[in-house]
């Protein structure tokens, strides 16, 4: 298959972790036969440096003509003190809203090799394989007004009934090749936006009979990710909620530097980043976990592009370099030596090139 990718770096351990997934990608597409074009474009505080906008015009442009994005992070303290509309998140809020990107999946699977990494006892997060289904356009982030003088801010939580039901539907349509569990989370008890949230799962559910359907309130769902995460199958939910249960979720993998997403729409055009962001701490250092990163990318070949087999090949690789113990600084044992990004990459290319390639 022919596709053309677009690549957005972006910021801090972003450039790092992006490029070990090209070479997965690379990896994949000798192997398998397909031919990957890559567009390189700028965006979030790289792209305030050199264009002077988080989202620039050429970027949106190379995004279009793509079948998929590729995107690191964006970030850091350097554009912190940037005013409200011109900071590099802009740009990644930017990126989702104009291409209608709703639906934010967020797989959390617990990785046998990891589970001493993993702050939850072994029996917890053993078992634990969800699937955050995140709200991505609408809520908080979007609504109007929104503005701020000296003495007072504004932001608004408004959804429309139409924002709610296609992304419950998504929800429904991935409950039933899952688990066939749908846990919808609000706070129903507060919230006028999680009423009309509860109200349309009601009313869906009807046309997903093999699907059960509970609704959570998000405070107790926060605490249950914790005591009881293997109860989960598909979690939806808005999109502030969704951004801060899906980094709590992300400990159970024992870290963030674990955790892939897909921002998609209806048509298989989708944006694959990692859940985590541009790491300050440790950017420069070559030491980031590029696993998210590269299953990300995976995701993208699942989602985007229908390429199963080739999908399963690399988290099968990230599995397996895992169990023979070779590990990022993030996951690593006491008293073993952690690899650097550039040394686990090779690892995984090791691995996935010396699997059987069946079809
Ligand atoms: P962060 O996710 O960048 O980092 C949180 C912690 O996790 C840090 O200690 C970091 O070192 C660690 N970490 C993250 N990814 C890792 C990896 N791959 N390997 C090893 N360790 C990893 O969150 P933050 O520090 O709160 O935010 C930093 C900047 O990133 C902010 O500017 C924020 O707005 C931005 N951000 C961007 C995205 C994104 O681009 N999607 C997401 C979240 C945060
Ligand atoms: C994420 C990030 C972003 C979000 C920020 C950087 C705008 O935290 O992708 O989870 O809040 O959506
Ligand atoms: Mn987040």
């Amino acid at each position: 298959m022919e596709k053309t990718i677009a690549v957005l770096p972006g910021d801090g351990i972003g450039p790092e972790v992006t490029s070990a997934a090209v070479k997965v990608l690379k990896l994949i597409a000798r192997r398998y036969n397909h031919s990957f074009k890559l567009s390189y474009g700028l965006i979030g505080g790289a792209a305030i440096d050199a264009l002077g906008n988080p989202f620039p015009e050429e970027t949106a442009d190379a995004c279009q003509a793509s079948d998929a994005v590729l995107l690191g992070a964006v970030g850091g303290p350097k554009w912190d003190a940037n005013a409200s509309g011109n900071r590099p998140e802009n740009g990644l809020l930017a990126i989702r809203k104009h291409f209608g990107l709703f639906a934010n999946l967020r797989p959390v699977k617990a990785v046998p090799a990891l589970l001493g990494a993993s702050p939850l006892k072994e029996e917890k997060a053993s078992d634990v394989d969800l699937m955050i289904v995140r709200e991505l356009t609408g809520g908080l982030y979007f609504g109007e007004p929104k503005h701020r003088t000296h003495e007072a801010a504004v932001d608004t939580l408004s959804y429309s009934r139409e924002e709610i039901e296609r992304i419950v539907d998504k929800a429904f349509e991935l409950a039933r090749v899952r688990r066939g569990k749908v846990t919808s989370v609000d706070k129903a008890n507060v919230l006028e936006t999680s009423r009309l949230w509860r109200e349309v799962v009601e009313e869906k559910k009807a046309a997903y009979p093999d699907v059960r359907v509970e609704h959570q309130l998000v405070d107790s769902c926060a605490m249950k990710l914790i005591t009881d995460p293997a109860a989960f199958d598909v979690v939806v939910t808005e999109n502030m909620f969704g951004d801060i249960l899906s980094d709590e979720a992300s400990v159970i993998t024992g870290s963030l530097g674990m955790l892939p997403s897909a921002s998609i729409r209806s048509d298989g055009f989708g944006l694959y980043e990692p859940v985590h962001g541009s790491g300050p701490d440790i950017a420069g250092k070559g030491i980031a976990n590029p696993a998210a990163a590269i299953l990300s990318a995976a995701m993208m070949l699942r989602y985007s592009f229908g390429m199963d087999t080739e999908a399963a090949a690399i988290e099968e690789a990230v599995q397996t370099v895992l169990e023979d113990g070779f590990r990022t600084a993030d996951v690593a044992e006491e008293g073993t030596r952690a690899l650097s990004t550039e040394e686990w990459t090779e690892r995984i290319l090791e691995q996935l090139d010396s699997e059987a390639v069946s079809d």
